[in-house]
């Protein structure tokens, strides 16, 4: 089981822009709320993320590997994926990370690797759905409710097992701006910590590629847990 073999759980997160989702993870760190968790590298894909300084004020090491430096998706891949290797990493959180990955990112860690988007999947997601896009489209749409999902990563854009998600009421005279406020104050920021704390506890198992979450005091053994 996740978290009775290990000390500690390596806790990699990647980053494009302010990093709020990340301050989330650090705060809860701070509390003492993800259990054997601890966020051990913060990787930047733009070298003016303000969210790598978040990383510094709180004496977590950071690495930048900038999109622009590099040619393709495939050649980025393996640079990241290089990184991820050196930093040990067991769990790797994309939170707010705009670059899309090659697929060997994904299959070298199964369930190991979580991104929160800001909607409530499978409506508004996929490729060309990514920060205020997305709230603009949920506006443009209509609906009443939006909010935000933790899931595992796959192959696909946003398309891997949905770990927790919590809903958000859109409201008249809503812009992105504060409707994607409203989704990370009321969901992102609460559902993010909160998968990570589980995953650590080792109380997220798999059936059938769907996520399950274990209740704390049922001890029925499942077909697969995420362990580190
Ligand atoms: C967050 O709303 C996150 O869900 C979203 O970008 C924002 C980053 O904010 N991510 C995506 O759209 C990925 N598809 P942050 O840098 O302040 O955490």
């Amino acid at each position: 089981m996740l978290g009775s073999q290990k000390t500690q759980t390596n806790i990699v997160v990647l980053v494009s822009g302010g990093g709020t989702n990340l301050q989330a993870l650090i705060d809860a760190q701070n509390r003492g709320e993800l259990a054997n968790g601890k966020i051990t590298c913060v990787i930047a894909s733009r070298p003016d993320a303000y969210a790598l300084e978040r990383a510094a004020k709180n004496g977590i090491p950071t690495r930048i590997l900038n999109r622009k430096e590099y040619a393709d998706t495939v050649t980025y891949s393996r640079a990241v994926l290089e990184a991820l290797q050196e930093e040990n990493a067991d769990l790797i959180v994309y939170a707010g990370f705009m670059t899309i990955l090659d697929e060997m990112v994904s299959r070298a860690y199964p369930y190991r690797i979580m991104n929160v988007h800001p909607a409530l999947i499978p409506s508004f997601c996929g490729k060309g759905f990514y920060g205020l896009k997305v709230h603009e489209a949920v506006l443009q749409s209509g609906v009443k409710l939006t909010g935000a999902t933790v899931h595992f990563a796959n192959e696909i854009v946003d398309g891997g097992a949905i770990i927790l998600q919590k809903a958000v009421p859109v409201e008249n005279g809503d812009t992105p701006e504060i409707l994607q406020k409203r989704v990370m104050e009321q969901a992102e920021w609460k559902i993010l910590p909160e998968a990570v704390r589980l995953f650590c506890e080792g109380r997220i198992s798999i059936r059938d590629g769907r996520a399950y979450i274990d209740l704390q005091d049922d001890a029925v053994s499942s077909e697969r847990t995420v362990e580190p």
